[in-house]
């Protein structure tokens, strides 16, 4: 079996992180989403990859490498416009030849085993396996529907009222029948090539379409707000590491991981929490839940449940929550007696200010 990453798309719903970095990238817990993907991917015995990039391209080449680092083979295909995920596969169709294949969004972070699922596949090879899972408003995701006996009946694209709470994760596993489904359909209205048409199509056809019920943790990372929670998920993970230097003066409490050459000076970091490598933290207040990247300064700051991207600063504020700071941002006091804020704010930014 072959694996299809995708890491295209425009990622508007993560503005402004994503006009300066893919939004597949962003640190969680410190690990870009992406490398969660390929370990899952690893994890199905799987060593063929491809990865579909847009714009990015570049950067995420750069980050991932020939694949060697995850024990995988990657190989990239440039997608020139988002024009959808069948739209992938269409790219793909000379890396994925006639073998089977499981299709994975780049932005999603799925924290459980998909063996059983990868087996259930193998052994009865439908023409496509959906992986779902029980939400509680599926209006934004791809919907299906099942009948009694669990086959799958349709499938319905971010539908007004959906009339099953069944979502798609974003992960598939499909044999080479999907390739005459993406040639057969057109864009939909917003212009992409849907999978989800591709697999009603499949049904249409008669062909075998299974729904695997996944019941761990998933989140789409598309919006700031899953970003931050998932990164308190996943930083539940760690154990306490410090490779970097603490004071006497500081106190570290749970899981902390301080990375090499990171300095923590008089400060209270309580985990979970990761100080990146090469970043100073000074007379500061961090965690739970916090996520520093490299090359950061804070000081005097208190900030917790948040992810700050590298060699960004933070100094003397307190009270930084839920945020997500981009890479070299500053956040600062003006000059001493000035009462008013002075911002220097890029597109589609959202800064809430304590009332
Ligand atoms: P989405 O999150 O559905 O789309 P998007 O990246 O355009 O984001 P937004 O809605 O915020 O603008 O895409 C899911 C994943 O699939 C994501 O990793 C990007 C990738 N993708 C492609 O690689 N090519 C595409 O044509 C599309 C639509 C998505």
């Amino acid at each position: 079996m072959k694996a299809l990453v995708l890491s295209g798309g425009s990622g508007t719903r993560l503005r402004p992180i994503s006009y300066a970095m893919p939004k597949q990238l962003v640190p969680i817990a410190g690990k870009p989403v992406l490398e969660y993907v390929l370990d899952n991917i690893r994890n199905l015995d799987i060593k063929e990859v491809a990865i579909v990039v847009g714009d990015w391209a570049q950067e995420i080449i750069e980050a991932m490498g020939d694949g060697s680092r995850f024990g995988l083979r990657l190989t990239y295909i440039r997608q020139e416009q988002p024009l959808g995920i069948a739209h992938c596969v269409k790219l793909a169709r000379d890396f994925l030849d006639e073998d089977d294949f499981v299709l994975y969004l780049g932005d999603i972070m799925l924290d459980g085993d998909l063996s059983a699922q990868a087996g259930h596949f193998l052994h009865t090879r439908p023409a496509a396996r959906i992986v779902v899972r029980q939400v509680p408003d599926p209006r934004a995701f791809g919907v299906i529907e099942l009948d009694g006996e669990g086959r799958v009946l349709r499938l319905v694209e971010k539908p007004r009222e959906p009339r099953s709470d069944l979502a798609a994760v974003g992960v598939y596993f499909f044999t080479a029948d999907v390739h005459r489904a993406v040639d057969a359909i057109s864009p939909s209205r917003r212009g992409e090539l849907e999978i989800t048409d591709a697999i009603q199509w499949l049904l249409e056809q008669g062909l075998p379409v299974e729904a695997g019920r996944y019941t761990d943790y998933w989140k789409d990372t598309g919006r700031v707000e899953d970003v931050v929670e998932c990164n308190r998920r996943m930083l539940g993970r760690l154990a306490l590491q410090v490779s970097g230097e603490v004071d006497p003066e500081s106190e570290l409490v749970g899981a902390v991981v301080v990375e090499e050459g990171a300095r923590v000076t008089r400060s209270r970091v309580v985990g979970p929490a990761v100080i990146g490598a090469g970043t100073v933290v000074e007379d500061s207040q961090i965690g739970p839940y916090a996520s520093i990247g490299r090359r950061c300064t804070v000081r005097a700051s208190r900030l917790s449940d948040s992810i700050v991207l590298d060699d960004a600063s933070i100094l003397a504020v307190s009270g930084l929550h839920g945020s997500l700071i981009g890479r070299g941002a500053r956040i600062a006091p003006g000059a001493r007696g000035e009462a008013r804020h002075r911002l220097v704010v890029g597109d589609h930014v959202q800064i809430e200010i304590a009332a």
